[in-house]
């Protein structure tokens, strides 16, 4: 069997961070709820180890999500983490007590004793905190391994019934040997063998697939992203030519791009490659809509309708593919955040077409997974380094209304900003960069003639998760060549101004 971890999931905010620490660390680890297993499924799936996460809660507060104390009986090794770590206690006859001076918060000193979980961590290093209860008293059995100022229990243990619990977050960057002490649990503790890699992945899914999808046949909507392109190449290599990729292009993509993609999965890998060419049908749609969730809805509609219509040509399908990834999942399964945007992808699907099966190769993978897979199974580099890209395309970058000659200006000016970024050969590109096309216009002078042309946007961010943006101190000389062709290469473009707001207050996208 597999080796993996579980990460039982009290809805702390480093939920993902600490299946990917793992990861790292060579073992799969998988998120769950804490009330969508039971102690026996736990048992029966195997797991060499259980970390309880964070949360929110006081282990005392009504409706505080607890889960079967029957976990910690089941001989499995548990780490509990900040919430995790106090409802450990808790579970096993512990006090917890809202912590004297209301919690703490931020980096702190932390004094650590002899003990497994600590091997290879001096006595004292820095941790991060981030709470208001602590545990007071440990359980019997229980002894404690670790303090700070603040938090008598910092750590504590029941090394029989190798039960472990941490007050601090050890995922975090901030927890100086956190990684130690997260190696210590499924090392020394939990006895894996690191056995996990993301190529080793790939070839056991596509082992894997060619069993279970002998004979069938596979549809996927491509659309040259790097999640759908992996997904793609993954399942052609399991079925061959029984995967049909449907790839809309609705028109609203960057220069070029729908011919790279065209030219790379048909030509270049030899898959079988419907591509719509919907510009018209879209760009009908769009005619005169300027709010931009009305554009995004319109899009998200007439995406399905092509992409059902093309499915339909094709007689029974009996796979749908998707390329769903892991952070899809998990925060797909919250949904309780505000909307501040309704992002467009392929969610539709399910509902219109006829098909027996779902499968979602890359669904417990994180992007930087999936890009190794990407390379290892040739992907260009364009494309396995591809910045993101909205799934409503330049339609968003195109303020106002989308009509055909706005966007040819705007692929224009983004591909000579995308081109002298690329020149620059800049240390670290950005995360994100792109034009806008402003719906404004100004007046500016060429030869002795007044002109009144439109107005670029270039924006260029870094950013971890998306979730903030960083506006990028481009240097000032790409900045001044990117303008300077901007304005003498496409005709009625008069001014081009650089967006020098982060997210938040603003968005990354312009719409
Ligand atoms: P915002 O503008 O919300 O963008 O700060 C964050 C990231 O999401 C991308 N984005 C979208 N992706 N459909 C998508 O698939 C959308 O409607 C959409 N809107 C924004 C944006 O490009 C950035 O990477």
């Amino acid at each position: 069997m597999e080796e993996k971890i579980l990460v039982l999931d009290f809805g702390g905010q480093y939920n993902l961070l600490i299946a990917r620490r793992v990861r790292e660390l060579h073992v799969y680890a998988e998120i769950c709820p804490y009330n969508k297993i039971t102690p026996e499924e736990i048992r029966q799936n195997g797991y060499k180890g259980i970390i309880f996460t964070g949360g929110p809660n006081s282990v005392y507060a009504d409706g505080a999500p607890l889960c079967d104390p029957a976990v910690l009986d089941l001989g499995i090794p548990v780490l509990g983490i900040c919430y995790g770590a106090q409802l450990m206690a808790y579970l096993s006859g512990g006090e917890i007590r809202l912590a004297e001076n209301g919690g703490e918060y931020g980096k702190t000193a932390l004094y650590t004793d002899e003990d497994i979980l600590f091997r290879g961590v001096p006595a004292e290093s820095v941790c991060w905190m981030s709470h208001r209860d602590q545990i007071q008293t440990p359980p019997d059995g229980f002894r404690v391994t670790a303090h700070t100022a603040q938090c008598p229990c910092a750590a504590i243990c029941d090394s029989e019934k190798r039960l472990y619990a941490v007050q601090f977050h050890p995922e975090v960057t901030h927890t100086a040997y956190g990684q130690q002490m997260l190696h210590n649990f499924l090392y020394e503790i939990c006895g894996c063998a690191g056995l996990w890699s993301a190529e080793d992945f790939a070839a056991s899914a596509i082992e894997k697939y060619r069993r279970e999808l002998a004979g069938k046949k596979v549809l996927l909507a491509l659309s040259g992203g790097v999640d759908s392109s992996v997904a793609a190449l993954l399942l052609h290599r399991a079925v061959g030519d029984n995967l049909i990729c449907v790839f809309v292009d609705h028109g609203l993509l960057r220069k070029d791009e729908g011919d790279f993609v065209e030219q790379t999965f048909r030509s270049r890998f030899g898959l079988h490659l419907n591509r719509v060419n919907a510009e018209e049908r879209f760009l009908r749609r769009l005619a005169g809509v300027t709010e931009p969730e009305e554009k995004r809805r319109i899009i998200g509609e007439e995406f399905i309708r092509v992409f059902e219509a093309e499915a339909k040509k094709l007689g029974k399908i009996d796979v749908l593919a998707q390329g769903t990834i892991y952070p899809d999942v998990v925060e797909s399964g919250r949904g309780d955040a505000a909307v501040i945007k309704s992002h467009h992808n392929v969610g539709g699907l399910p509902d219109v077409i006829d098909f027996d099966e779902i499968v979602e190769p890359l669904r417990s993978l994180f992007k930087d997974e999936v890009r190794a897979i990407g390379t290892q199974l040739g992907l260009p580099e364009e494309l396995v380094w591809r910045q993101p890209f909205p799934g409503p395309g330049l339609a968003v970058r195109v303020l106002g209304e989308v009509t055909a000659e706005k966007l040819a200006v705007l692929r224009e000016a983004d591909a000579i900003f995308r081109e002298e970024i690329a020149a620059a050969e800049l240390s670290k590109a950005p995360d994100q960069y792109f034009a806008v096309l402003t719906d404004m216009r100004s007046v500016g002078v060429m030869g002795d003639a007044r002109t009144y042309g439109c107005v670029v946007a270039l924006r260029a961010v870094v950013t971890d998760d998306f979730m903030t943006a960083e506006w990028l101190r481009l240097p000032y000389g790409v900045l001044e060549k990117a303008a300077g062709r901007i304005t003498n290469e496409i005709p009625g473009v008069g001014r081009v101004v650089y967006d020098i707001t982060s997210k938040p207050p603003a968005t990354v996208e312009w719409e």
